[in-house]
């Protein structure tokens, strides 16, 4: 079985926490787009999404599947039903790094505005501790170079991602060389420096369930 292979099963395997009539929050990257693809066919069937990113509303829409605003929907319910992502790294607690398409400020938005948090991965992801998958920040474009001393006090190797800006108009540095023993710790001390919008460690807003693809088949964790 390829990785592709794996992410569509598992995608699919999603679809069995889409209730009906809610409004669902869908993720970005390579694994949310094939979730995407397989929540089209269940479109008349949902009050509507909110999406994670600008690419994944545009893929939503180009299936006909409406998409609101993060504030219009809650104008309607009182949180989501479901958040649905993938992930770069889960640990055995369920804690996340995430960003690795850039979408990780509005991704934890619409995780927390939502009462359940599906991740759906393939084993590849699997980790013991995370920091092997550089770790994204959000930064406000004056604080680069604070969070680069800071990255490094830290024994991180911070390195700009050249020519991208974000969704919000920031930019991302992806911290190489972390190993992540206390993510909760981590990502509250990245989330206190000025500039920084926030990081992609998920542990606050971690996974409710993992649903992770083998060859063998898609696992609940
Ligand atoms: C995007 C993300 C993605 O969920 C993460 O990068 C995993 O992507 P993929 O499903 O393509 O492996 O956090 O910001």
């Amino acid at each position: 079985m390829t990785q592709d292979e794996m992410k569509k099963a598992v995608a699919e395997a999603a679809l069995e926490y889409v209730k009906s009539g809610t409004i669902v929050g869908v993720g970005t990257g390579s694994t949310a787009n094939m979730f995407i693809d397989a929540l089209a066919g269940m479109k008349d069937d949902i009050l509507g999404t909110v999406a994670s990113s600008e690419a994944t509303a545009s893929r939503l829409e180009g299936h006909g599947v409406p998409v609101l605003s993060l504030n219009d929907a809650l104008k309607q319910v009182d949180s989501l039903s479901v958040y649905i992502d993938g992930a770069d790294e889960f640990d055995a607690g369920r804690n996340l790094t995430k960003g690795g398409g850039g979408a990780l400020t509005r991704e934890k938005i619409v995780a927390a505005a939502s009462d359940q948090f599906i991740c759906i991965v393939d084993q590849t992801k699997q980790v013991k501790h995370l920091g092997a998958y550089p770790l994204p920040v959000e930064v406000i474009p004056m604080a680069e170079e604070l969070l680069m001393i800071e990255a490094k006090k830290l024994g991180g190797s911070p390195i700009l991602r050249e020519g991208f800006t974000t969704d919000n108009g920031n930019i991302i540095i992806d911290v190489h060389g972390l190993v992540i023993t206390d993510p909760r710790g981590l990502e509250d001390h990245l989330n206190s420096i000025p500039g920084v919008v926030t990081n992609g460690i998920f542990s606050h807003q971690g996974a409710d369930i993992v649903l992770m693809a083998t060859p063998e088949g898609v696992v609940t964790l």
